[in-house]
C-alpha cells in the first residue's frame, strides 16, 4: 500500500486528516506544504467554468487541471475525481481511471456513491486503484444543493451508503453536506476514515473547496469558513496597478532595461 495512503489511514480516531481542493499548479504548491490530500475536485466546473452542475465536466479537464497540480504537488497525496459516466461500469470505470492514472500521475481517484457503485469501487481496488468514496451530498447525481440526512429514512440510507463504500476497500472516503449526527454515526460505523465537508468536526479530516476558503468563490454555503478575501485583495491591487500606469509611476526606473 502507498506510504501516504498509511500515513492517512492511521490518522483515524487520532488526529485530523487535512484536504483541500486545488486546480492549478500555483495554488497546489501552497496547499501541498499543509495537507494530507490534494482533490482535485471536478468542483472546478462551477468554480471555473460557471458550470450549473458537475455533470459538464470532462474527462479532459480532470486531466488537464490534474497535470498542472502534479506540478506543484511534492508530499500530499493526490486525488482527482472522476468525471460524471466516466466509471458506468467496472470496464469504463478502470479504463478511464487508469488514463487518468497514465496522464496525471495521480495516486489516487474519487468516485462519487455508495451502495450502487460499490461494485465499481472493489473493481478498481482488486485492479491496484486506490479510491476515495463520496456519500452524502453527490453532485454528480443531485441537481439541487441541499442538506442530507435530515428524516430517518435518507439517513438510514447515506449510512448503508458508507458502509459499502467501506466494504468495498476504498481507503478514506468524503462525507458532504450532512446533518451532524449521521457524520458522527457514520465516522463511529466504518473502519476507514472520513473527510467532511459540512458534515461536522466528528469526521476524521476536514476539506474545503479552496477558492471558498480564500474568499475567491461567488457562493458560499453556511459550511465554509472564508480565511480570506482575496477579491478584495487582488481588486485594490489591480487598482493601484492601473493608477500607476496612469500616473506614470509605473514603470519606474527598477522596472526598466538599460
Ligand atoms: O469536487 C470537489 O471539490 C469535491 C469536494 C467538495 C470534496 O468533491
Amino acid at each position: 500500500m502507498n506510504s501516504k495512503i498509511k500515513k492517512i489511514l492511521k490518522k483515524k480516531n487520532k488526529s485530523k486528516i487535512i484536504c483541500l481542493t486545488a486546480y492549478s499548479k500555483n495554488i497546489a504548491e501552497e496547499v501541498d506544504k499543509y495537507t494530507d490530500i490534494t482533490l482535485v475536485g471536478d468542483s472546478l466546473g462551477s468554480v471555473l467554468y460557471n458550470y450549473k452542475t458537475t455533470r459538464k465536466v470532462t474527462l479532459i479537464n480532470m486531466i488537464d487541471h490534474s497535470k498542472s497540480v502534479r506540478l506543484g504537488v511534492k508530499k500530499s497525496l493526490m486525488v482527482v475525481d472522476m468525471p460524471y459516466k466516466t466509471y458506468s461500469s467496472n470496464s469504463s470505470a478502470l479504463k478511464n481511471a487508469k488514463k487518468i492514472i497514465k496522464e496525471t500521475k495521480c495516486d489516487a481517484v474519487k468516485l462519487e456513491g455508495g451502495k450502487k457503485i460499490a461494485k465499481i469501487i472493489k473493481h478498481l481496488v482488486n485492479k491496484g486503484i486506490p479510491v476515495l468514496g463520496h456519500v452524502g451530498l453527490l453532485p454528480q447525481s443531485s441537481t439541487k444543493f441541499k442538506l442530507k440526512g435530515k428524516n430517518f429514512l435518507q439517513g438510514k440510507r447515506i449510512l448503508e451508503d458508507a458502509i459499502a463504500v467501506s466494504n468495498s476497500g476504498a481507503f478514506a472516503m468524503v462525507i458532504e453536506c450532512v446533518v451532524e449526527s449521521l457524520a458522527k454515526k457514520i465516522t463511529k460505523s466504518v473502519s476507514i476514515p472520513t473527510i467532511g465537508i459540512g458534515a461536522s468536526k466528528y469526521c476524521d479530516g476536514q476539506v474545503l473547496v479552496i477558492d471558498d476558503m480564500l474568499g475567491l468563490g461567488d457562493f458560499f454555503p453556511k459550511f465554509v469558513k472564508k480565511y480570506s478575501n482575496l477579491r478584495k485583495i487582488i481588486d485594490t491591487c489591480v487598482k493601484n496597478y492601473v493608477k500607476d500606469v496612469k500616473t506614470r509611476r509605473f514603470p519606474s526606473f527598477r522596472n526598466v532595461y538599460k
